[in-house]
This record gives structure tokens, sequence and C-alpha cells, in this order.
């Protein structure tokens, strides 16, 4: 059974040499890239980049070296993909954090080798009205993945009411120390700081990160960059149609207690830098109208 999904996967969707689909395990499906540019992977399920590294750089994308692959548990590092809500539910706390999106099994639609040299991947999210989201709706994710890593979530009400989403790529960025990083194009920006209580505050200058970090920045539709002074390089964050944007490092002790991210200090390797619609930022959605989330990440010197 597996054994044919994986041939049929292969044989509609593999390109010689740049695209191929493997058992990761218990049946979990990986999509590996190679290209000229980089190489990467992808889990069909979540639709979620597991690794991104562009070639002669250090991994991008950083993914915790005890990260469980496993059908419906969401995966520790990558890019998850927060969906129809971020966070908790609003009135629910049954339902799971982040919504559903990046533990269901997502169909490969099409891959293409692009003349830039780099690979395209569409994925889709066939969505049918239930209790924890009962509007039918269909969610598509195109990626590009060569020098850059290009992400769009698109997001089709097909149902017969407005639907309000929440959503986040929810990117875990790798750094050499989270110590020595400076992260620019938050300044001033208003937050609601989840690590003291939720109270709203304002960002005074660049974001150092030198505690537990947790903070959504409303109203926030600019780039972002991540200055990584050991790596001596710039990780930048352009995106489109997100107004929101989160930082969260949860430092020594949730990483101690969440017990999936290696090491003790293994939150000294990573940041999230979250392109979001969430909080006061989410975005309403008319009867057949669609949304699109874009992000490109790039690397400077
Ligand atoms: C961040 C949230 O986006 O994700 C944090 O702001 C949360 O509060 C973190 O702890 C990780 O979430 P999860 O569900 O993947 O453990």
């Amino acid at each position: 059974m597996l054994n044919a999904q994986l041939l049929k996967l292969n044989q509609s969707f593999g390109i010689q040499g740049q695209l191929s689909f493997r058992d990761a395990g218990d049946g979990f499906i990986v999509m590996d890239i190679q290209n000229d540019q980089c190489v990467a992977s992808v889990a069909l399920q979540g639709a979620h980049v597991m690794t991104w590294q562009p070639k002669d750089e250090a991994p991008v994308i950083w993914m915790s070296p005890v990260a469980k692959l496993a059908a419906a548990k969401s995966i520790r590092g990558g890019v998850p993909i927060c969906w129809p809500w971020f966070g908790p539910h609003v009135s629910d706390s049954n339902l799971p954090a982040h919504g559903f999106a990046r533990t269901s099994a997502w169909d490969v639609i099409s891959t293409s080798k692009l003349e830039n040299g780099a690979c395209q991947i569409s994925f889709c999210l066939q969505h049918q009205p239930n209790t924890s989201w009962p509007y039918a709706t269909r969610v598509e994710m195109h990626m590009m993945i060569g020098a850059e890593l290009e992400m769009t979530l698109q997001t089709y009400n097909l149902s017969d009411s407005p639907m309000v989403i929440g959503q986040a790529l929810h990117t875990y960025f790798c750094v050499d120390d989270v110590r020595n990083i400076v992260i620019h194009g938050l300044e001033d920006c208003d937050y609601i700081d989840k690590v003291s209580g939720s109270v709203r505050k304002q960002q005074q200058g660049s974001i150092v990160v030198a505690e537990e970090v947790d903070r959504i920045y409303l109203d926030q539709g600019q780039d972002v960059v991540i200055e990584d002074f050991n790596l001596q390089r710039r990780i930048h964050i352009h995106k489109e149609n997100s107004h929101a944007t989160i930082v969260w490092n949860p430092w020594l002790e949730k990483c101690k207690s969440m017990g999936d991210f290696g090491a003790d200090d293994g939150y000294l390797g990573m940041v999230c830098v979250e392109s979001a619609n969430a909080d006061e930022d989410v975005v309403t959605l008319a009867v057949g109208d669609t949304h699109r989330l874009s992000v490109r990440y790039s690397l400077t010197a």
C-alpha cells in the first residue's frame, strides 16, 4: 500500500535527479529536493517545509534533532502552517493549538522545474465542514524552493457565510547563537507580550533575545531581517498580506519542559519569526473570496 503510494507519487510528481519521495518511517512521507541552488525537504503532512539549505550556506530552517515525524502530530521545527486559527482556539480549548492544517494530510497538486533552476511545488487541503471548522474551504500552499524560499498560503472560502481566519507561517530559523542576533523591522510596533500576561507594549529599538520571548507584533506589514553576527549573514523576510509578526524563543526552562528540542540548550540555535494574521489582525473572508499570505526568504552576507 505504502510502496504503491510512493511509486505513484514518484511517477506523477518526481523530477529526475531533483525531487523524489521517500518513507521517513512508519509511512511518514517526505519529499526531498536537490537542485543547483539548494537542498530541502518537505513533509506531505502539513505541507511542512522541514529543511532548506541554499548552496554554500549553513541551513536556514531549523529542525529539532529529535523532532518526531508521526501521523497527526506536529513537528518541532521547519515551517508549520498555522491555520485556520493561530494559538489557542478562541472558544474551545479542546481544539488543537495553531489549528489543524499542520497535522492534516495535504495532497500534492503539481511540481515543476523552473527556468531559474528552482523547484515549484503546490499542495492543497480540501476541508469539508465539521465541528472544529464549519466552513467548506480549500487551502493551497505554493512553494518555490531554490536560492530563495517562497511560500504562498492561499485560502478560498467555498462556504455560504463569511469566515474569520487566523494564520501563520511559523518558521523556525537557524541562528548560530540566539543571544548574538538582532531582529530588525519591528521597531516602534505595538505587541502583545504573551510572557507577561498578554499585556500590550511598544517595541523600543531592534529586538535582542536575552530571555523567553513570545510576542505578537500587530499592524506590522513590513519586511523583517534577522542579523546573525556569528554566521555573518542576514536572513531577509519579505512578506505580503501579513499584518502580524510573531517572535518566539522558549528559552531554557520551557525548552527543557517541552522535551522535543534535543539538548537543554537546543533553544540557542533557533528563533521563530512568524509571518501571520493573528489576534487583532485576523482576516475576514467573504463568501467566494480568496486570501493570499506570501513570504520570501533570502540571505545576504
Ligand atoms: C508560538 C506561540 O507561535 O508557537 C507560542 O506564540 C507557542 O506561545 C509556540 O509556545 C509553539 O507552539 P507549539 O504548539 O508548536 O508548541
